[in-house]
């Protein structure tokens, strides 16, 4: 073929290939998150029956009883958050909830707090929108988990712009397929790409996930405080459409995960503890930052009291056989703005504590061992790691040359 043809070609070709994306992408418009997680938490909780398993009634009483354990532990102060979460579990006494509740109640509990006009824009925008909990799912994929049922589901969050590090995982840790018989399946939890001054990723972002399917997006600011929220629809999704993975990794983009001994571990899991899992590194008694200054800021008037017991969000695993509790714990507890207590919060709400792996280091290993494979492979986990050198460790984990 001549220039000019092969020129013709490669445009028609590049034509078709923007237009079914377009048409991939104006379908997912058209589809609508699963029924579940549109449903918000509010005065009165009502549970949709398809939420619950064969026995709903003893979920929630179970749910019931270690909520009011977790009251305890709650302080009754006047911080915002406090306020909410007793008000919520008034509502599940059957008392009338006095908390400024739903989508709406934002500037309410605003109103409320008597240093907001100080707090850092990100809290502000926290407060204003923490009980809108339901966002359309702009691309889905439902048959991620039709056949086989995954024995590991890999959940991990991401944001639009991270496309190296999401190319990374797929080429190396987070490769599908059936490795030793196990079938791993992965997912990128993506919200849309936020600011004023972002260039417009859409187009490739749809174009990504019809070459991969392997990414969720949903409609709404994917900001560190939107974490939270992102945890809840995916929570709602695997309900939906992936309700029989066994075990499920929660993590970030930029961590190096161990996969063989990841699967071996838990492939050696007795059938209770299997059923009942929550690991990764445990941060115990502690409490919120103070100042200022930190990703982790939080106000005295926001919240007051100690942490949950819970697991680092850079990676954990947990057992998708508790997605459901999960779920319903989660209608009960009013969001909190960093996600892996949250999560924490959720599983103690559940009456279960994390277990601590010491081979999962999500603030990362001595420096001498960054770059060294051997020192990976004694581990499950570490945060943080960059897209390439996720690539380079992989590559010498799995080489013929390792020796160590
Ligand atoms: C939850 O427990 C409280 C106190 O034991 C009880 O009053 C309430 O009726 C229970 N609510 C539900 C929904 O079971
Ligand atoms: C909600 O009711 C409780 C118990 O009656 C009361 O102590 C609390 O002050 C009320 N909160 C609000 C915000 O009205
Ligand atoms: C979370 O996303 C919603 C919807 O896009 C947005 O209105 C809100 O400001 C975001 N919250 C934070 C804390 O970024």
């Amino acid at each position: 073929m001549k220039g000019p043809k092969v020129l013709t070609v490669a445009l028609a070709l590049l034509t078709l290939l923007a237009l079914k994306a377009y048409v991939d992408w104006s379908e997912e418009q058209l589809e609508h998150p699963p029924a579940q997680s549109t449903q918000p938490a509010g005065p009165s909780p009502s549970t949709p029956p398809a939420l619950l398993g064969d026995d709903p009634a003893e979920l929630l009483l179970h749910l019931n009883q270690s909520l009011q354990l977790l009251r305890r532990s709650i302080p009754e102060a006047d911080a915002y958050w406090n306020r909410q979460q007793h008000g919520l579990l008034r509502a599940l006494e059957g008392r009338p909830a006095n908390g400024t509740w739903g989508c709406g109640a934002g500037p309410a509990a605003a109103a409320q707090i008597r240093d907001f006009a100080s707090y850092p824009e990100q809290h502000q925008r926290f407060v204003l929108h923490a009980e809108c909990r339901d966002f359309p799912l702009l691309l889905n994929q439902p048959h991620k988990c039709a056949s086989p049922r995954p024995f590991l589901l890999l959940a991990i969050k991401s944001s639009p712009g991270n496309f190296a590090a999401r190319q990374a995982v797929r080429e190396t840790w987070g490769q599908e397929g059936e490795p030793g018989g196990w079938a791993v399946r992965t997912l990128f939890l993506l919200g849309t790409a936020r600011g004023e001054h972002q260039p417009d990723l859409r187009r490739l972002v749809v174009h990504e996930s019809w070459a991969f399917q392997d990414l969720l997006v949903w409609d709404f600011e994917d900001t560190f405080f939107n974490l939270t929220l992102k945890d809840f629809l995916f929570l709602g999704w695997a309900l939906a459409h992936c309700p029989h993975a066994r075990f499920v990794l929660k993590g970030d983009d930029d961590v190096f995960v161990n996969m063989p001994r990841v699967l071996a571990y838990l492939a050696g899991l007795d059938t209770a503890r299997a059923r009942l899992l929550y690991t990764g590194q445990v941060m115990a008694n502690a409490a919120p930052f103070r100042m200022a200054q930190s990703k982790y800021y939080i106000p005295e008037s926001f919240y007051e009291g100690p942490y949950p017991a819970y697991a680092g969000g850079g990676g954990y695993l947990f057992s998708g056989h508790l997605v459901r509790a999960l779920f319903l714990a989660a209608q009960h507890l009013a969001f909190y703005p960093i996600d892996d207590v949250y999560t924490g919060l959720c599983f103690q709400a559940l009456g279960l504590q994390p277990e601590a792996h010491a081979e999962f280091q999500t603030f990362d290993i001595a420096e001498r061992d960054r770059d060294d494979p051997c020192a990976h492979r004694r581990l499950l986990l570490v945060h943080r790691r960059s897209p390439q050198q996720t690539v380079r460790l992989w590559r010498l984990l799995h080489g013929p040359q390792l020796v160590c």
